[in-house]
């Protein structure tokens, strides 16, 4: 069972396919899939994120490959009114993704989310290193990854849905995430 995580402004509940309704009316604008993975389809079919909710990450879950929760505001914690989502998966160089919707963007929501889910990543599944690729272009991304610690440590040639772009990949070890966090570096605004 995945935990329901907690920031100071957010509730992180554990993904379920109810949230598929309302993750299809925020998730699919071109602002937002734009540097993710070529696999997301588009044009966005209208049970895109049904289809993928089940027969990908409900499984993945349930095989203990993915961790993956919705992001509900704590003033507005309603079931169907998640505002984004963050997911970590076992592997070697991409473990976690995010996207957050537009109007809630620019706040540092998402980045209070990745304190909490590395936490998760590094305390409670006892995972040594986490590992993102992100587009070069994807300024927003990679100010978060420079907020929370993590280090670039290569680049390569990725596909997106916007095409080839050339990518970073950036990591933290758990002893750089706990050294930072016993610290008390703070990146929440
Ligand atoms: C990436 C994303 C999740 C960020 O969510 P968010 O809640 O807006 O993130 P935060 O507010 O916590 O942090 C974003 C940081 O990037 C900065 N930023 C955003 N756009 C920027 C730009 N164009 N130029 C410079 N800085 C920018 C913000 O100012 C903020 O940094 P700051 O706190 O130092 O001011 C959101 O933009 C999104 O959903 N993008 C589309 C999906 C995506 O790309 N996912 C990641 C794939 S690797």
């Amino acid at each position: 069972m995945t935990n329901v995580l907690e920031t100071p402004r957010l509730i992180l509940c554990p993904l379920q396919i109810e949230d598929a309704a309302r993750t299809q009316e925020i998730f699919p604008h071109w602002e937002i899939v734009k540097h993710l993975n070529a696999i997301v389809p588009w044009p966005y079919p209208a049970d895109g994120v049904l289809t993928y909710y089940r027969d990908m990450a409900l499984p993945a879950i349930a095989r203990r490959d993915e961790w993956y929760w919705t992001l509900r505001l704590k003033e507005s914690p309603e079931q169907h009114k998640h505002i984004g989502a963050i997911h970590l998966r076992r592997g070697p160089n991409n473990n976690r993704g995010f996207w957050m919707g537009i109007p809630w963007q620019g706040r540092g929501l998402m980045t209070e989310a990745v304190e909490a889910v590395n936490d998760y990543w590094f305390d409670v599944l006892g995972m040594n290193v986490l590992r993102v690729p992100k587009a070069v272009d994807n300024v927003a991304s990679r100010r978060i990854s420079e907020k929370t610690g993590m280090r670039m440590v290569g680049t390569e040639m990725r596909d997106y849905v916007s095409g080839q772009l050339l990518s970073e990949i950036w990591e933290i070890t758990a002893e750089e995430w706990r050294a930072r966090r016993n610290f008390g570096a703070k990146s929440t605004k």
